[in-house]
């Protein structure tokens, strides 16, 4: 981004410190790395699995990675006051869920009002939680896609969404052939929708 000038010359402002929370595959983090200034911006990757894919998509690009999983901490209250303290200790402004399999508690909500960010693989309020597509091929839509939304407390998949992009719904689909449809569109709208936020951030 150009967007500031100094003694004549037109200077890149850095976009503001995220992380990015996952606990599976990391297909879109490695689509939001995968930006130059992205990369530049994410101060480091929370996995909640010591299996998750996405340490490994993290550790290939450089990122600090850290491992925080409920199963290792004796309170869901100790996680997420784990999740804060990491994200705080790397100066984070932002989060950004990416397939993270957690409800975010109020230690963390609190600490980034209106700065978590998630993508759900549906259309928005059409097929929240869990199993998107399967729900969309019960109901026999002819569309479905992905929503980028901000998350808030107590509404799951719920808060205010901020880009929406649809892809068609074609006879023979199933859940693996939507699926792999929607999440092309995701590594498309996530990286320009958290640009734009963070952009016009402060
Ligand atoms: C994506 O479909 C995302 O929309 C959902 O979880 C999936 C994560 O996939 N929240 P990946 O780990 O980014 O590959």
């Amino acid at each position: 981004m150009t967007d500031r000038v100094v003694g004549g010359a037109a200077v890149d402002r850095a976009l503001p410190p995220f992380a990015i929370l996952a606990s599976g595959r990391g297909s879109n983090l490695a689509a939001i790395c995968s930006h130059d200034d992205l990369r530049a911006a994410c101060v480091g990757v929370i996995v909640s699995s010591h299996a998750a894919a996405a340490a490994r998509r993290a550790a290939d690009v450089g990122l600090p990675v850290a491992t925080v999983t409920r199963a290792d901490l004796p309170s869901r209250s100790d996680f997420d006051a784990a999740l804060a303290a990491q994200l705080g200790s790397w100066g984070a402004s932002w989060v950004v869920l990416a397939g993270f399999m957690h409800i975010l508690g109020d230690a963390v909500l609190d600490a980034f009002p209106r700065r978590v960010v998630n993508i759900h693989p549906s259309l928005l309020p059409a097929f929240p939680g869990l199993h998107p597509h399967r729900q969309a091929l019960a109901a026999g839509v002819s569309e479905s896609g992905c929503t980028v939304h901000l998350v808030v407390p107590g509404a799951v998949d719920g808060g205010p969404i901020v880009a929406q992009s649809a892809v068609p719904v074609v006879a023979g689909d199933d859940e693996e052939s939507l699926a792999a449809r929607v999440l092309a569109a995701e590594h498309d709208l996530y990286p320009r929708t958290l640009r734009a936020l963070l952009t016009t951030d402060g």
